[in-house]
């Protein structure tokens, strides 16, 4: 249930903040002085709320289904008209398997989450925080974005979208007084290659970024208003190597590190 919150400090939403860079995320925003609405689908949303408390700042949550218009409508009536001073849009999964190998709805779900959900959000709260001439928004976009993804194809094209639409919302709200962020990580370690059935993967067994440094990265460029951010070297020099290799040598690189058995191990 939604409480009364303390509005003589700044308010933040996040999305997906149960775990992984998104809990890290909801910690940065909490050490800054933000009270925090969070928001994650599974129960252990509640967990991540009591444990965020102990930085003494306000803490709601809410668990709701954000890959549906009808748990976005939950998670902006749980915010109570109160204003999103920064609101940092990171519900994502991942998916991997060949596409015709994988279920369609597993598939549709990647699409609704990353996506629609998403974007819906940011509709909602935009709106909200343009009407005020202030804000800022994160979106968790990924260098994923930049590559198509052989053996997680759904996957990195929703986060192809994702960084597109964040740097044309950034463009069509630069007078607004409202900044948009596009937080880009490279593989990080968090639950997300377990859920996205990748634990057979290179790239779900090579080592990866600590989601808390990521998240640091991501908070911080939002703070600074900057456009997008690729968390850590090896994912800066990844992401500029993808701008200049053709799309077909791209699509090989992902399948050796994504296919099914390419594990090390
Ligand atoms: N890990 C990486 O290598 C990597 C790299 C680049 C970008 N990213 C992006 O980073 C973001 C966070 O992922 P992560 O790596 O931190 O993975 P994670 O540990 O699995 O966290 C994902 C978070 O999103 C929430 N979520 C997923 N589907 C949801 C839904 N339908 N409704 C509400 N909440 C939902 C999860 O909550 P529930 O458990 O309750 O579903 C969880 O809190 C994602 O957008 C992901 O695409 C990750």
């Amino acid at each position: 249930m939604a409480q009364t919150l303390n509005y003589s400090r700044p308010f933040a939403v996040v999305t997906g903040a149960s775990s992984g860079i998104g809990r890290q995320l909801a910690q940065c925003a909490a050490e800054k002085g933000y009270d925090l609405l969070i928001a994650a689908d599974e129960p252990e949303i509640s967990a991540a709320a009591a444990e965020l408390k102990a930085t003494g700042v306000e803490v709601d949550f809410i668990q709701a289904d954000l890959a549906t218009t009808e748990g976005v409508d939950k998670l902006v009536a749980a915010a109570m008209g109160r204003p999103v001073d920064i609101l940092l849009a990171n519900a994502g999964r991942g998916l991997g398997h060949g596409f015709l190998d994988q279920a369609f709805a597993d598939a549709k779900r990647v699409i609704d989450t990353n996506i629609v959900g998403t974007v819906y959000l940011v509709h909602k709260i935009g709106n909200e925080m343009r009407g005020r001439r202030t804000g800022r928004i994160l979106l968790t976009g990924s260098i994923a974005g930049l590559m198509p993804g052989a053996f997680q194809a759904v996957y990195n094209g929703t986060k192809a979208f994702v960084d597109s639409f964040s740097f044309a919302l950034r463009n069509e709200l630069k007078d607004s007084g409202v900044s948009v962020t596009c937080l880009m990580p490279g593989a990080t370690d968090t639950l997300f290659f377990e859920r996205a059935g990748m634990l057979d993967t290179k790239v779900g067994t090579d080592e990866k970024m600590d989601p808390a440094e990521v998240a640091k990265i991501g908070f911080e460029a939002m703070l600074n208003g900057e456009g997008d951010v690729v968390a850590g070297m090896k994912n800066k020099l990844q992401a500029a190597a993808a701008h200049v290799t053709p799309s077909s040598v791209l699509a090989e690189q992902h399948r050796k590190m994504a296919a099914p058995g390419t594990a090390k191990n």
